[in-house]
């Protein structure tokens, strides 16, 4: 394998130009003015596997945003592993933030780290996955297994159009298990690998009151003011601990066992330094669980924004004619997306007060997933990591949703594998995205060794892919 690692140590700085040129491609799936930047992005990948020996190329129309789908399919005897990633990135705004690097979409390096939008969410992690790839069909002209390529543009989205694209492709993406580099590590120093994932439900709610904007003092008291009633349904979502007051919203919800329990204690954070660090006089949470339990495999309730009325310099005496808020619920296993939309959606209505036009929406959802931690293909991940970072991975669970890895396992009955290169404090999503240059460099070695690891695993004949 010497000779793979070191053409991909020979090729450091055409990797970090080629990353440049798709994060500069303003790939933002939430924005309809920039669908075109986000197939645009799509296709750089596409051109980029034009070159490398992967063959079936091809950028899939999906419903929504496309997907781009390449294979090499020439090991046989060895799995067939899929690598997901997303191109698509999160908007930028608000703009004025990124005060360290105010270019979000012009790259560059500074202090040991890649600035830019999509670094560490996911550009600079999925591309690591696919220089490793080239590297060993330019030197070796094979792969040590099989290999799908599928990398979508709608992640950020909820993956609306892609996950009805997996569902009806089942044959085209059939796998033995998923290689993804989409998750953080569990501290600076120590490299992780993510075997459990929270689930998400999303809401949008709309609130009318008046047909037009009233001065305060001429109307107010008179009539329900729709602010006035958005503060009431949100204080009505949770309890003082955080808690969903919704009725049935933990009924599936699985109780942590003793052994998680003391798992989760082993590589437990101190309480004192992320309260620092997060720039809060305390931390908040459920009663009688850890910050990480919390975090891991509990609920949880987010107001994400909420709008209408009067925010400018000053002061102005109106009631608003309208607002309105978004908020989310991570969920955990057994929590159904589906069933959690139509119970939170029933008790919204139920919180709406008279006098006002309440409207609730499900905006989208993801299921929790779980890899056994004895999973094969988790070990060998770990075993690659370890060879290209010099430290062993820990196995731990994520409080994020990468919603298409249900689908997955559900669809294609394959295990998520994530083999995350950032760090938490990467800031995704969040102005001045970076993501360690050491990350993505041994990132590419670790992918190296990572096919190499998982062309070594032995399946169960039942569970193999054809
Ligand atoms: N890559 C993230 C998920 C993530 C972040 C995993 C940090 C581990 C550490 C992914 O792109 C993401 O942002 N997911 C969204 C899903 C949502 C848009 C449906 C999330 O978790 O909010
Ligand atoms: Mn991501
Ligand atoms: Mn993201």
């Amino acid at each position: 394998m010497l000779d793979v690692l070191e053409y991909a140590a020979r090729n450091q700085e055409r990797y970090l130009s080629q990353l440049f040129e798709i994060l500069r491609i303003q790939s933002v799936s939430a924005d309809p003015a920039r669908a075109g930047e986000v197939r645009r992005a799509g296709q750089w990948v596409a051109d980029f596997l034009a070159g490398t020996g992967f063959e079936h190329i091809s950028v899939m129309e999906t419903g929504g945003h496309p997907a781009v789908y390449a294979d090499w399919l020439h090991a046989p005897g060895t799995p067939t592993i899929m690598v997901y990633g997303h191109y698509d990135v999160q908007p930028e705004d608000p703009i004025d933030k990124w005060v360290i690097h105010p270019t979000p979409f012009e790259p560059t390096v500074k202090d040991g780290q890649i600035w830019g939008r999509g670094t560490s969410d996911d550009k600079a992690q999925f591309m690591p996955h696919i220089f490793a790839l080239e590297a060993w069909l330019k030197v070796r002209g094979s792969l040590p297994c099989n290999v799908k390529i599928f990398i979508e543009g709608e992640e950020e989205g909820g993956t609306g159009g892609t996950h009805d694209f997996v569902r009806s492709h089942r044959d085209l993406l059939a796998c033995d298990a998923v290689a993804l580099s989409d998750t953080s590590w569990f501290s600076p120093e120590q490299p992780t690998i993510v075997y459990a994932l929270r689930g998400i439900s999303y809401f949008q709610v709309d609130v009318k009151g008046p047909a037009r904007d009233l001065h305060s003092g001429v109307y107010g008291g008179m009539l329900r003011n729709p602010l006035n009633a958005i503060g009431q349904i949100i204080a009505g979502l949770q309890d003082d601990q955080g808690r969903l007051t919704v009725p049935g919203f933990y009924d599936d919800v699985v109780p942590l066992t003793e052994v998680e329990k003391d798992e989760f204690r082993k590589v437990a954070i101190n309480d004192d330094e992320r309260r620092k660090d997060l720039g809060v006089e305390a931390l908040f949470g459920e009663a009688g669980y850890t910050s990480l339990e919390r975090n891991w495999a509990r609920p949880s309730f987010d107001v994400h924004g909420i709008w209408g009325g009067f925010s400018g310099e000053g002061s102005k005496t109106v009631i608003a004619s309208e607002g309105g808020f978004k908020f989310s619920c991570r969920l955990v296993a057994n929590q159904d997306p589906e069933k959690i939309r139509g119970l939170v959606e029933d008790h919204v209505r139920h919180l709406a007060p008279s006098g006002v036009k309440v409207d609730v929406k499900g905006l989208h959802g993801g299921t929790p997933v779980m890899v056994p931690v004895d999973n094969p293909f988790l070990k060998a991940g770990q075993d690659a990591v370890e060879a290209a970072f010099g430290k062993r991975p820990v196995l731990v669970r994520e409080g994020a949703s990468i919603p298409i890895t249900a689908v997955f396992l559900e669809d294609l009955n394959a295990p998520s594998i994530m083999v995350g290169f950032g760090l938490d404090s990467d800031n995704i999503h969040g102005p001045d995205e970076h993501m360690p240059l050491s990350h993505f460099r041994n990132g590419i070695a670790a992918c190296v060794h990572l096919y190499k690891a998982f062309a070594g695993v032995v399946i169960p004949s039942h569970s193999r892919v054809p």
